[in-house]
């Protein structure tokens, strides 16, 4: 007779939840999806958390509480993950997470923190083609990344353990190589 292993008594393919961070269009609902599959882990979007939350789009929200009122939703399903304190998760957030300072611990508390890139062109080009983006509804939306980027790329440097770009590689072979990267660092007893 074969006994079928309880799949909650199965070790995790990697011990630690991977938290994605990265400007809007660097891939990371597409490659957490990708990694959530390859390593049997739950993808948690902050995005649909959010969306759930305040019972609207991301567009209306921004319609009706202003930038301010969509990182307050943002910054509490942060929070309400902590305190979840869950593993086995690959979370993808928001392009804007690093723009409140006391995000940042949180991340590092909800487990290996990486930064997803891509260059400025690869980005505009993704963003493009999905118009459910409220700070990009700008007379120049190319300007507009431009000067975000910008702003925003030493926070995700600083707020990253470890970064990966995906300008010239698949989703898959950036999802394969953070899981190795990941392993190496935080290896299954
Ligand atoms: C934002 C990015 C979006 C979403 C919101 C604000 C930002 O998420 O949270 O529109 O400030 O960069 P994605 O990065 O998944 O597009």
């Amino acid at each position: 007779m074969t006994v079928k292993p309880d799949p909650t008594e199965l070790p995790l393919a990697l011990p630690i939840n991977l938290v994605l961070i990265g400007f809007m269009g660097s891939g990371k609902s597409s490659i957490g999806r990708i990694l959530a599959t390859k390593l049997g882990f739950h993808l948690v979007d902050t995005d649909a958390l959010i969306v759930q939350e305040a019972g609207m789009p991301i567009t209306d929200i921004f319609a009706w509480q202003g930038e301010e009122g969509f990182r307050e939703f943002e910054a509490k399903a942060l929070a309400g993950l902590v305190d979840r304190s869950t593993h086995g998760l690959v979370i993808a957030t928001g392009g804007g997470i690093v723009t409140r300072e006391e995000n940042l611990p949180l991340l590092h508390r909800l487990g290996f923190v990486v930064e997803l890139t891509a260059s400025e062109e690869v980005i505009f080009e993704r963003v493009s083609r999905n118009k459910a983006r409220p700070l990009l509804h700008t007379p120049n939306p190319r300007e507009t990344v431009s000067k975000l980027l910008a702003h925003r790329a030493p926070m995700y440097a600083a707020a990253a353990d470890f970064s990966i770009d995906s300008t010239v590689k698949t989703h898959t072979q950036v999802a394969d190589e953070l899981i190795e990267e990941a392993r190496r660092r935080y290896p299954c007893d």
